[in-house]
């Protein structure tokens, strides 16, 4: 199968699916870009006609399209594409009418699993039974893919049963942003940084991502799963994996993740000294008062909503450069970013002059705006009478003002027409996966083992101050 007939989205009524799914597919088709006759089967346990789910669908679009980008035509022509029927997933009896809506396995069928993780092995059984689940298929699966190696295995296996892992789509939705896939144009058409892309030339990175929002009525999820199983475990080490990997052979799904796999596979094992965690208590962001997470979750809870490494790749390219990481919810800011420092000038022929000249550094971020800057010294204009004055200017890459004439995806965008497409590039390999649980679950049994739990802080701040701790007590301010 290469081309893609119908797309079968498990979730249809879920919150990922009417926030991110249902406006990313409406945008793929404003652009033209979805095949002409592809058809977007939406089920769910819930029932509702045809009709219904589309009306749903409508909602959703008109409440997360960004302003202006709802079309009523548009919207008329999407919405046709979409079909409804009800199946709950742990019934097997539900599924031959799935069968006949959607037809025969090799009949260019693309399945996306929106639904508890716990709903997977269920539902590729129910595919099973009425002969969906074949090499023809394309299976993607959205996170959280586990809760440990051992359930991540249980959940790949099961995968593995029937569809071969270059038709397994296991989605990171940072790997779509189109930031993250800079990253590799930055290292790899650019022909300044690699040099300098190593352990002789940067003191040290560090990863952020800091989220305003506390729970979204997501407790259920987020409390078992925690800030490190959450963030880290998948975006944040994904995020260090395309920083810090060697260049692959090529572009294609092989190379660049045979790459990504070999620094996951390097990071050293962590020591309790280097993981600080946290929990949001009561506080104000942008001068509203927020509640604690025990409020927002209306129970007492032990689980994480921050938390703070020191990590280490152990290889030739990065020995003793340390990367810091750092998440967490109800943070000041909303912000993603990577931040790089290089060393300092081996001797600063300033300072003598009174002058303080700082080491360069390279900001990477995400969100909420899409820039790349490089901070150099200059000199401050003046004569100089009282001595020599530097400043850190940015060399500023607005990507948002370079590309004005490109419309800012969505990450899901990118990632549904690439499972349309069949490139499997920009998502997770089974091998990473797995040695992103490897580290994370030695990460957790140090924790359990310890009986560490989070430090409260408050709402609105940027995590306990033992994670300042983190970073000062080798001399490094976290970026701000
Ligand atoms: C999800 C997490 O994977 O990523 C959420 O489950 C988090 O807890 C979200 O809020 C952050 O994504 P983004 O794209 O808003 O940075």
């Amino acid at each position: 199968m290469e081309k893609v007939a119908t797309l079968l989205l498990f979730g249809a009524t879920g919150d990922l699916a009417r926030r991110m799914l249902l406006p990313s597919l409406y945008g793929l088709d404003a652009d033209g870009l979805l095949p002409a006759d592809l058809r977007i089967v939406g089920t769910a346990r819930t029932e509702l006609s045809t009709e219904e789910y589309r009306e749903r669908a409508l909602e959703a679009l008109q409440q997360h399209l960004p302003d202006g980008f709802y079309h009523a035509a548009v919207a008329e022509k999407f919405l046709a594409r979409l079909s409804y029927i009800a199946v709950d997933a742990t019934r097997l009896e539900d599924f031959p009418k799935l069968a006949d809506a959607v037809g025969k396995c090799d009949s260019g069928l693309a399945i996306f699993l929106s639904t508890a993780p716990s709903l997977f092995k269920p539902t590729i059984d129910g595919l099973a039974s009425v002969g969906l689940a074949c090499a023809d298929v394309r299976m993607a699966l959205e996170k959280p893919l586990g809760s440990d190696l051992a359930s991540s295995r249980q959940i790949n296996d099961a995968v593995a049963a029937h569809f071969p892992e270059e038709r397994t789509f296991r989605i990171d939705h940072y790997l779509g942003k189109e930031t993250v896939q800079n990253l590799l144009a930055l290292r790899f058409a650019n022909s300044l940084f690699e040099p300098l892309w190593n352990s002789s030339h940067i003191d040290h990175i560090q990863i952020t991502v800091a989220e305003t929002v506390g729970l979204e009525g997501r407790g259920d999820y987020y409390d078992g799963a925690g800030a490190l199983r959450d963030m880290v475990q998948n975006h944040m080490l994904q995020l260090l994996a395309l920083v810090a990997m060697e260049p692959p052979a090529g572009l294609d799904a092989t190379s660049v993740r045979d790459e990504k796999v070999k620094v996951l596979r390097s990071l050293r094992p962590m020591t309790l000294a280097d993981t600080v965690i946290g929990q949001f208590g009561k506080g104000a962001i942008d001068g509203e008062p927020v509640p604690s997470y025990d409020e927002e979750l209306g129970r007492d809870s032990q689980t994480e909503t921050f938390v703070a490494l020191k990590a280490h790749v152990d290889n030739w390219r990065w020995k003793d450069v340390p990367f810091y990481l750092r998440t967490g919810k109800r943070m000041p800011v909303r912000d993603s970013e990577i931040y790089i420092q290089f060393k300092a000038v081996p001797y600063d022929i300033f300072a003598r002059r009174g002058a303080v000249s700082r080491p360069n550094s390279l900001l990477i971020s995400l969100q909420p705006e899409e820039t790349i800057s490089l901070e150099l010294m200059a000199k401050t204009p003046g004569l100089g009478r009282d001595g020599v004055r530097l400043r850190d200017v940015p060399l500023n890459l607005g990507l948002a003002n370079a590309f004005s004439e490109y419309r800012r995806r969505i990450a899901y965008e990118r990632l549904l027409l690439d499972l349309i497409e069949g490139d499997p590039t920009l998502f997770v390999r089974r091998d990473e996966v797995e040695a992103q649980w490897a580290w994370i679950d030695e990460i957790r049994a140090g924790w359990t083992a310890a009986g560490v739990t989070p430090k409260p802080y408050a709402a609105g701040t940027w995590g306990p101050s033992s994670a300042i701790a983190l970073a000062e007590r080798d001399g490094v301010s976290w970026h701000e």
